[in-house]
């Protein structure tokens, strides 16, 4: 089989499984399967898979045809520029949960780099809690961006922990993140944090019917399932947030558009409290501040 007639087959049979996007999925998985880039790809139309390559080819291609997405397939995902490991024991990372960190850097001075950005001196050492921080997406980015910022990445899942600890070894930041495993924020009541970060676990059991199918079947469940309503996690998290941040320190969260209106409700009591819309319109960012008493 010529690799222009496999990739023109792979398509057909993707749209046929419902697959979206059925050509940059099979061009994907084709380049996974001869490990090679796409400019090969393209200069070498005509040349002929080995066996080896059909049989891998068509593993993957099963796969990605029941549903699993390519993503744990290939083991990457990029995100905030960076290529991330992922496993069936994380969320793959997703570019909406890239404006935490864009907020976070905000109110942290970084972009407009004025002194007392929102109040805060600049080349102050930042103290940030990413909670669950599954392949370690948001507490990467962050460390790589805030170059003195101490960070704790915690989750309750150990398999996480050890994705998100293999990526901060890949991107030379694992001496600046210390993971732990644990409930939310249970366990950190003596400390002070600048900023509680977040992509907490969201969606509601009674919304499950609306959630991809990919999702649904192959993301872990307690990454995207938060409990009947969907509030649930953020409902704990957030008195968890207030005893843990330093009067004046930020709580920020991605959030869904569904739960907006009960995240502003379990936010009352805080300062600035602001929800952010994604790049669709859809509130994705909460912002609060503790009072600063
Ligand atoms: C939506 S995923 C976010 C992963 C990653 N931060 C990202 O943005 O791509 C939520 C993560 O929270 C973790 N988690 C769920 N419940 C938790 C809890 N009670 N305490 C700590 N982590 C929890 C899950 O294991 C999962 O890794």
């Amino acid at each position: 089989v010529r690799l222009k007639d496999a990739l023109q087959s792979a398509i057909s049979r993707l749209r046929e499984k419902d697959v979206p996007s059925p050509g940059m999925n099979a061009e994907l998985l084709l380049k996974f399967a001869l490990n090679c880039d796409r400019a090969y790809l393209f200069a070498h139309p005509e040349r002929d898979l080995t066996a080896g390559e059909r049989e891998r080819y068509e593993t993957v291609l099963t796969e990605r045809g029941r549903g699993v997405p390519a993503q744990y397939i290939t083991g990457h995902q990029e995100f905030w520029g960076m290529d991330l490991i992922v496993s069936p024991a994380v969320l793959i990372p997703r570019p909406e949960t890239e404006h935490v960190i864009e907020a976070v850097l905000e109110l942290a001075g970084v972009e407009t780099n004025k002194a007392g950005a929102r109040g805060r001196p600049p080349h102050t050492v930042l103290r940030i809690a990413d909670v669950g921080t599954g392949s370690g997406a948001i507490a990467i980015a962050l460390a790589k961006e805030l170059p003195t910022a101490e960070i704790h990445a915690i989750d309750i899942s150990p398999a996480a922990l050890e994705v998100a600890r293999a990526n901060a070894a890949r991107h030379q930041e694992e001496s600046r993140i210390r993971f732990c495993e644990g409930d939310l924020l249970v366990g950190f009541e003596k400390e002070s944090f600048d900023f509680v970060v977040s992509n907490p676990p969201y969606v509601g059991e009674s919304e499950e019917d609306q959630v991809q199918l990919e999702v649904r079947k192959f993301e872990p469940r307690n990454a995207v399932f938060a409990g009947p309503k969907g509030t649930e996690v953020i409902e704990r998290l957030i008195p968890q947030a207030w005893r843990v941040l330093k009067p004046g320190g930020w709580l920020v969260m991605e959030i869904s558009g569904t739960n907006a209106d009960d995240v502003k409700q379990f936010l009352a009591g805080w300062d600035d409290v602001e929800i952010r819309p994604d790049l669709q319109a859809i509130p994705r960012v909460a912002l609060a501040r503790r009072a600063s008493n």
